[in-house]
């Protein structure tokens, strides 16, 4: 088991007692879509990534893990993977010091992202055969230092495809973690409490010195969402 650690409580800059927008369900409109209508107007996340230049509210959940465990350092090479709209690499390019003569980041997602400096993107998707490749050769052919993946497929509302579709990337993006990282690196990827994790965690094990899983407090709790930190890639044998 590896502990989970809750990075506390609300978010705002708000107090509860502020006034929460109600959104009314319209025709047309289903009762879900109101509702997550409404929990976006009155999420103090999403207000202060607007105030503050941020294209999401989840580049406060890597801020937050970075300013806990330092992630972050000068010089690093970054994948970052289900990108879009860009708030983790826009948050890591001045961290780790990218610029576009001289790129350390290299991003990717199926959606379309605005340009980020220091960052090439890649609109592909990630489990497409020549998507790997595209991403380190976007690197000039070196091994990295962090892959980060924040992906999640939509959710067909059938929860055994989902939990499947949801595996199924988490584990994609470590064998890619591994097959791409430098001795010491560093994978951090969005997974869900209660998945089938045992298998997952035990290869990272083998391949990391440690494991831990975070919950930021950018993270609604209600989600099941919680973040797992794999660091000290251990160097692999050669053949
Ligand atoms: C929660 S969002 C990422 C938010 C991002 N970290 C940010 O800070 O802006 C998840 C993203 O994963 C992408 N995604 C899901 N499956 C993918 C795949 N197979 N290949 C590429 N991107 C994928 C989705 O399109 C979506 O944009």
């Amino acid at each position: 088991m590896v502990k989970t650690t809750n990075m506390g409580g609300g978010a705002g800059r708000r107090s509860d007692r502020d006034l929460k927008v109600r959104v009314k369900t319209s025709k047309g409109r289903k009762i879900g879509s109101t509702l997550w209508l409404q929990r976006q107007l009155n999420d103090p996340y999403v207000a202060r990534a607007k105030a503050e230049g941020l294209r999401s509210r989840a580049a406060y959940k890597i801020k937050e893990l970075d300013e806990r465990y330092k992630l972050f350092k000068k010089g690093q090479r970054i994948v970052d993977l289900g990108a879009a709209p860009g708030g983790w690499s826009q948050v890591a390019a001045p961290l780790v010091g990218s610029t576009d003569a001289n790129p350390l980041i290299a991003a990717i997602d199926f959606l379309e992202m605005d340009k980020i400096s220091g960052v090439v993107f890649l609109q592909q998707d990630f489990t497409d055969d020549g998507a790997p490749k595209a991403l380190i050769d976007a690197l000039g052919g070196h091994k990295v230092d962090i892959v980060m993946s924040d992906m999640a497929s939509p959710t067909t509302g059938h929860r055994a495809t989902d939990h499947i579709r949801i595996i199924t990337l988490v584990e994609l993006a470590a064998d890619f973690a591994i097959n791409v990282l430098a001795p010491g690196g560093t994978f951090v990827a969005k997974v869900f409490q209660g998945g089938t994790e045992h298998e997952l965690l035990s290869l990272l094990k083998r391949h990391f010195a440690t494991t831990l899983h975070a919950k930021p407090k950018a993270s609604r709790q209600e989600s099941a969402e919680t973040y797992l930190i794999a660091r000290g890639f251990k160097a692999q044998p050669t053949d």
